[in-house]
């Protein structure tokens, strides 16, 4: 929290320096990074002259007018390290000139430069590409000495920081490090540059922990994306869930776009639509010299990016999994008003249609609809039900706006804040809660093996009243033994609520709630014995 703070005070002091100033984003509430990463067309088959290109490239396509500023050297531009002063050496063939003339021509465009490196000793390359040269290259040990280097000296103002070389298999060394100390340690090499603005990206491919909103901009929750389905649909699947983490300035990043490669059309879309309303950061993969019209048409569609770039900076969430589609929304433009962004989407082989409730979406009156692929306005809807055909792997995306805006009533566990939530050890035996599938839950989904301890229970942290009042709260649970549940509102007294064992599905317990105008925190925890799985919290007056 400290860190979030300072850093929010430092930026405010850099007037101008970054485009959330611009946008006038309050300073630590930067958007998603948007631009273009080397690493899905070139992997290290990278130089200075082809990243200069591609800087050029952003400049004349028109990219830049659509958001687009960061060019990022990923992977491969490693030179080994200098025995004796433990200077990083740049690759002598790739970059026979080192980064900062590169770094000098990106920000002569106008642009932000950003780079990567390891938290261990050698970098994925070293080990999946078999760039023999990226050995000792990683920030382990060297963390000043680099940070300096990138950031004062050649002038990055982005880091990608990845874990080959802090995860025994995959390197050399067999280093096997934690990656809170390790990022942790980064962020603090970084900070002490001097250099308040620069985004930190961890690159531990699975939800880390919440630690990393401490150190991080944003935070990769997947192993390597590819130009496949298959990887899309996974990668969204492992994010479906994760829109309580995100938020604030800082973001899950579903890795780099495959737009524009080897996906369908339908594909691209859906890729980059979800990627938008999930607040991604939005790094285009693809060869900017090369891009075809309907790439370039989808990757600069301004509706689009407007939910990403949205200065809320909230990630969608389910609101509900209907038969195999799942339709996610997100607050835009005014929190708690009357603009929401909804996509509907299909990853099964066959054409859905697919309906939601605007009182679901809690819209009420006429809803006016905007579709943001097509740039059109569809007819209003009048019957509070929004019904469309979304064809296989496709994605609808809407803009809706109402008369008026309904207090939310329906708190799935699933878009709820696990406090000790992490994807990197065994949640069974660190003891950290989790989403797991139940066919018998409301959205098919419940957060289990919580309880236990006082850091390991689940947050709703946005549970808004207008006027503040008198509530009725029904929590919906599966319990496999008798069990104690807390409930507290905002810090306050926690209230003892008591199931029985429910052996043949979900069992239902109720409690008076006093909430205050605007969002709630209400938790609910045991500190000592297990709380039963939760499937979903509804609030009523
Ligand atoms: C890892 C990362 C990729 C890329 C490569 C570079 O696999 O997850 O995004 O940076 O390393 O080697």
């Amino acid at each position: 929290m400290k860190r979030i703070l300072v850093i929010a005070i430092a930026a405010a002091a850099i007037v101008g320096c970054s485009r959330a100033s611009e946008n006038t984003v309050p300073a630590g509430m930067e958007t998603p990074t948007m631009g273009w990463s080397s690493w899905n067309t070139y992997r290290v088959n990278i130089s200075d002259s082809l990243i200069m290109k591609q800087a050029d490239a952003m400049v004349s396509t028109g990219l830049v007018e659509a958001g687009y500023n960061y060019i990022n050297i990923d992977d491969g531009y490693f030179g080994g390290r200098d025995e004796k002063t433990g200077r990083l050496l740049i690759h002598p063939t790739r970059f026979p000139n080192g980064l900062k003339p590169v770094v000098d021509h990106i920000h002569s465009l106008g642009l932000k430069a950003g780079i990567y490196s390891d938290a261990g000793y050698n970098t994925c390359g070293n080990y999946w590409d078999k760039d023999t040269i990226a050995c000792y290259v990683g920030l382990y040990n060297h963390e000043s000495q680099d940070a300096e280097f990138f950031f004062n000296e050649t002038g990055f103002d982005f880091i990608k920081v990845d874990f080959c070389g802090g995860t025994a298999w995959q390197n050399n060394q067999m280093l096997s490090l934690d990656p809170q100390s390790r990022y942790t340690a980064i962020r603090e090499a970084i900070d002490a540059t001097g250099r308040k603005d620069v985004r930190l990206n961890v690159c531990r491919w699975d939800y880390p922990g919440n630690w990393v909103r401490d150190v991080a901009t944003s935070w990769r929750i997947s192993h390597d994306i590819s130009s496949r389905w298959s990887s899309l649909k996974s990668i969204i699947g492992q994010s479906l869930y994760l829109s309580a983490y995100a938020g604030g300035g800082h973001y899950n990043d579903m890795d780099m776009l495959e737009v524009g490669r080897t996906l369908t059309r339908e594909e691209d879309k859906t890729h980059f639509g979800l990627w938008c309303i999930m607040s991604s950061p939005l790094l285009i993969g693809c060869d900017l010299t090369t891009i075809k019209p309907e790439t370039m048409d989808l990757l600069k569609n301004g509706e689009l990016i407007a939910l990403n770039q949205d200065p809320l900076g909230l990630q969608a969430y389910v609101v509900r999994h209907d038969g195999e589609g799942y339709v996610l929304v997100k607050d835009i433009e005014k929190y708690q008003g009357t603009v929401r962004a909804v996509a509907l989407y299909n990853p099964s082989e066959e054409d859905l249609t697919m309906s939601v409730g605007m009182s679901d979406l809690d819209l009420d009156g006429t809803v006016k609809v905007r579709d943001l692929f097509e740039h059109s306005d569809l007819a209003a809807i009048e019957d509070g039900v929004l019904s469309v055909s979304v064809p296989s792997h496709g994605c609808r995306i809407y803009r809706l706006e109402a008369d008026s805006r309904l207090e939310r009533a329906l708190y799935e566990a699933e878009t709820a804040y696990l406090t000790s939530y992490q994807e990197i050890y065994n949640p069974s035996v660190v003891g950290s809660g989790y989403y797991q599938e139940n066919a018998l839950a409301s959205g098919r989904m419940v957060a289990a093996n919580l309880g236990c301890s006082p850091l390991n229970d689940i947050h709703w942290k946005n549970v808004y009243s207008r006027d503040g009042g008198d509530y009725e709260a029904t929590l919906r649970v599966f319990a496999s033994e008798k069990s104690k549940i807390f409930v507290s509102v905002n810090d306050g007294e926690g209230s003892l609520v008591t199931v029985e064992e429910g052996k043949d599905g979900p069992q239902e317990v109720t409690v008076h709630l006093t909430l205050s105008k605007g969002d709630n925190d209400i938790r609910i925890y045991n500190d000592r014995e297990r709380l039963p799985d939760i499937d979903c919290m509804t609030v009523a007056r």
